[in-house]
This record gives structure tokens, sequence and C-alpha cells, in this order.
């Protein structure tokens, strides 16, 4: 391949025929390269977009295959794809083009400069039978994307999220479209996060997405903005977005869903400070408490504060159930340094079921001036009910929804310090704290393990999985065989697991 001339008295020869050849508004820095950008896969208007970015970064490009062009520059184009294209461009031997792929313009356009054509930036023809082109010398597909399973019960997901760039995005439009209760788009981009969030690398263009199950063209089209542009547009209209806004205030107090948001909404109210002066305005006794610890339920939890949650719960519990199991669920049993609320499962080999356990701790609780809140919710659960079709239906276990007073000399921690102590000897030395406590038969213990542990969407695709792979049907209670009509018995996740076929995942990688 002809390599392109770096002498001075080239480059200077090289700038005038620029100056010739190609009229433009943007003075030429770098005249080692003559680029052509190719239109197949990309789309005139990126294409137009990149020419003109690349442009003015000082960058020759050609819009036209001429004769000076040095490199091509290709997205989603394997080596055979450009040279295919090239067979029909009547250009005679093109192997004087060293063909790149848009990592390297990517690259370049980061730097402000042309950086060093590398082995994974060339397109060259494969080596072997497989269907992706040898990227360099790592002859690795460019992403093992055709083995992402649709559901996320067959993927590993952990905290490790190379793209959250595009996830957080994707939060906002989600929560935007569920706050305007369009359940169906909200749970497209849904899918799409949790997908994104399982991909070992992070996306640079285009191609390496495709085969990804579950990203639509709205999607796509939001993620190749993000690439190109860094930000979203749509996104950022959201985050302008007066209803947005509000919905987002409102929900974020304690027993506000979206109903309660959307009748103050319509009342006119915008903000917090506005609800909270209205006086006329009734609120339940969980949103009073909502609104009184605020600011302490906003701020997340630690970890080293739901481990001291653990401590207390543990020590309350056993003061009634010596034997009693108290297991850490949700999001910190998969392995979240912060989360919303504490989630604990409790269950009680011995008597194998104690409906006085939860009460009895509330009472304690009480004495100890630890409660500051609490809803108990007494069992609905039949026997001989079969699992609930709905992947989204609530338990029927006893619960209990609380918040709790987390004294700062309980959490064993440096990195969550107690505030300095204040002036006033009155300083407030604890923090509201919410947790959920669930009581569950020993029998049904690893159903209801792996139906707390979540994440949400990992549940719902357990249960989408059972449903329509394995004829079978799953909630928090138990899997029911529908073929051979009969319930499954699991004394761990694993066996769980092994009844629906899929190889174990292990908590923290089921952040999906
Ligand atoms: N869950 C459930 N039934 C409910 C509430 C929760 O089965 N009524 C399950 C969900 O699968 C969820 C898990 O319990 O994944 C924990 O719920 P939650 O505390 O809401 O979410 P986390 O994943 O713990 O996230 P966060 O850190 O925000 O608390
Ligand atoms: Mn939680
Ligand atoms: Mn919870």
């Amino acid at each position: 391949m002809d390599k392109p001339s770096t002498t001075i008295s080239d480059l200077k020869k090289k700038r005038r025929m620029n100056a010739l050849i190609s009229p433009t508004l943007h003075e030429i820095k770098f005249n080692e390269f003559v680029l052509f950008i190719l239109e197949k896969k990309m789309g005139t208007t990126r294409r137009a977009f990149l020419m003109e970015l690349a442009r003015r970064k000082g960058f020759r490009v050609e819009s036209e295959l001429s004769d000076s062009v040095t490199h091509i520059v290709a997205e989603n184009n394997s080596c055979s794809d450009v040279l295919e294209w090239l067979a029909g461009q009547n250009v005679g031997d093109s192997s004087r083009f060293e063909l790149l792929d848009i990592s390297w313009l990517t690259e370049c356009m980061k730097v402000g400069k042309p950086v060093e054509a590398i082995g994974k930036h060339q397109l060259v023809m494969p080596r072997n039978n497989s269907p992706y082109p040898t990227v360099g010398s790592q002859n690795t597909p460019p992403l093992a994307t055709k083995e992402v399973s649709q559901y996320a019960c067959k993927r590993r997901t952990t905290l490790n999220n190379c793209n959250q760039k595009f996830t957080d995005a994707f939060e906002i439009l989600a929560k935007n479209f569920e706050f305007r209760e369009n359940e169906g788009i909200c749970l497209a981009f849904m899918r799409a996060i949790s997908v994104l969030k399982c991909l070992p690398f992070t996306i640079v263009r285009m191609r390496d997405i495709e085969g990804v199950p579950w990203l639509g063209e709205q999607v796509k089209s939001i993620i190749e903005e993000i690439i190109e542009d860094g930000e979203s547009s749509r996104v950022k209209a959201v985050l302008n977005d007066e209803r947005y806004k509000s919905f987002l205030l409102f929900t974020s107090i304690f027993g506000v869903g979206l109903k309660t948001s959307e009748k103050w909404y319509r009342q006119g109210f915008r903000t917090l400070d506005e609800v909270k002066a209205d006086k006329s305005l009734k609120l339940t006794k969980m949103q009073k408490a909502g609104f009184l610890y605020h600011e302490d339920l906003v701020s997340c939890v630690a970890k080293e504060e739901a481990d001291a949650v653990y401590l207390i719960v543990k020590e309350a519990v056993r003061a009634f159930l010596p034997e009693a199991l108290v297991t850490l669920t949700g999001g910190f049993r998969r392995g979240k340094k912060i989360g919303h609320d504490v989630d604990f499962l409790i269950s009680d080999p011995e008597s194998g079921e104690d409906e006085q356990l939860l009460p009895n701790v509330i009472k304690l609780w009480e004495k100890q001036e630890l409660l500051l809140y609490y809803d108990l919710v007494e069992s609905t659960f039949e026997k001989t009910k079969l699992p609930s079709r709905k992947v989204d239906a609530m338990d029927h276990f006893q619960k209990c929804f609380l918040i709790l007073k987390l004294h700062h000399q309980k959490v064993d921690s440096n990195r969550s310090k107690p505030p300095p102590e204040s002036k006033t000897h009155e300083a407030k030395n604890w923090k509201a704290i919410r947790v959920d406590l669930v009581m569950c038969p020993i029998q049904q213990y690893a159903y209801a393990l792996l139906g707390w542990t979540g994440s949400r969407q990992f549940e719902r695709d357990l249960r989408r999985y059972a449903t329509h792979e394995k004829k079978m049907m799953l909630d928090n209670h138990a899997l029911y065989d529908k073929t051979k009509k009969i319930f499954l018995k699991a004394e761990s996740e694993e066996d769980i697991f092994t009844h629906l076929g899929l190889d174990y995942i292990e908590p923290w990688e089921r952040n999906a």
C-alpha cells in the first residue's frame, strides 16, 4: 500500500494543490491525509456531519472519490463490504487506499489531530471463516453481540456499567414516560437500559450494537446522537420539562406515586414548598412521614448504614425467634454501595411460620423509640393458588414497610461519619432510613429470596422466561410446571435456576 509522503516539499506542494482542488472554509492543517468518508451504511446526514466536523478540525475531506484520496473511512462496513463497493466505482487498483474504521476518525476528532492508524482501526480481510472482519492483530469479532440474550436472567450484569452515559440518558426518558403513564415506551427504554448494562465494552460506534436485542430505531437514534454530540437533545428537553421536574420532586416523597403527583400537578403545584404551604391538602399518614423525613430519605442509604440496620433487625428478630434467618436482600445483596432503602427477608426454620414476629418487632422498636413510621401488611397467601401470571404482581407475604431511626453512633465507618456536632445541644444524631421487612415460610424461602433480590428487570425476565420458554409459572412463592401440573420444590436459589434450565447467576450478576 502506498504510504502518503510526508516530506516537507511534498507537504508544501500538496498544500498548494489543496487550495486549488478543494476550496474550503476551514484551514487544512493535516495534509498527509486525504479522506473520503463512505456513505454506505452510514447515511447522508451522519456522513455530512462527520465531513464537516473533520474539516473543522483541519482534515482534508473529499466529497468525491477523487485521485487524491488516500484514506477511506467507513462505518458498519467490513473490509469486504468496502472492497465490494470500490469494485463498482471504477477506480482501478483499490489497494492504494488505506481502509479505516470510523473508530479511527472518532479518535482523531477527540484529540483534534490525526492519530496513528493501528490494527484495531484498519479494515483488513479476515484470515479465517469468522463472520466478522479481522480486527487488527487481535482477530476478535467486533463484539460478541450475537450472544446477548433477550432475557436478563440469561445475562450476567454486574455493577460495572461501561455504558452509563447512555443508560443515564435512557433512565431519564423512561422516567418521563412513566410519569406520562405510557407504560409501553417506558418498558422499551427499561429493556434497552438493562441490555446496555450487560455489555462488557463501551459503545463507540453503531456497529458495536449490531444484533443486540431490545434496541429499536428510537433507542438507536438516541445512541447515535450521544456518540456524535455527547448528549441527547431529547434528554435535554425532558430535563427542562415542567411536568417532568414537578413529578420528579413529588414522587421523591415517600408515599407519593403517580396518582398524587398528577393531582397536585393539575392543582397547579410545581414545587414541594408550594405543596407544603397548602394547609388544606389532605396527606396520608405515609405522606406526612414522607415530608417529615424527606431530607434523610432522599439522601441515599450507604452500605455501612445498611450493615448497621442489619444488626438492629437481627437483634430484634432473634429476641423473639433465636433461630430465625435474617437475610439482607434487594440492591445491597446485589453488591450495591447505595440504595433507597434496606430490604430484609426473615424466616424461621423452627416454627415454619410466625405471624407474631413482625408485630412483636414493631412493639419492641416503638418501646426503644426507633420507629418513625410503619405499615404492617398481613399475609394474603393461599396454598392452593397458582403463581401469579403478572410479571409485576405484588407477593402475598406478611410484610412491613417502615422508617427506622438509625443513630449515627451505630454506623461503624469513617466514610459515612456523622455531621460535626453542632452548637445546639438538640442536634439530630440520627438518620431516618426506609426499611422493608418480609416474613416468609421456610418452604418458600428460596423463591422469596430470589424474588426480593431483584433487580426488578431481572425478576420480570425470570418470569417471562419461565412462562414463554418453559411453560412454567414463577412468582415469589413458588414455581409451577404447567405440563407436569406440579409445584417444584426448591431449597436454594440454585435449585430454582436448575428447574428453569438456566445457568446460575450470582446475586451481583443480577444488576440488570
Ligand atoms: N420486590 C417485590 N415486591 C415488592 C417490592 C419489591 O418482589 N412489593 C422485589 C423487587 O424485585 C425488587 C426487590 O424486591 O428488585 C427490592 O426492591 P426495591 O427495594 O424496590 O429495589 P432495590 O433493587 O433494592 O433498589 P434500591 O436500592 O433502590 O432499594
Ligand atoms: Mn431496596
Ligand atoms: Mn424495598
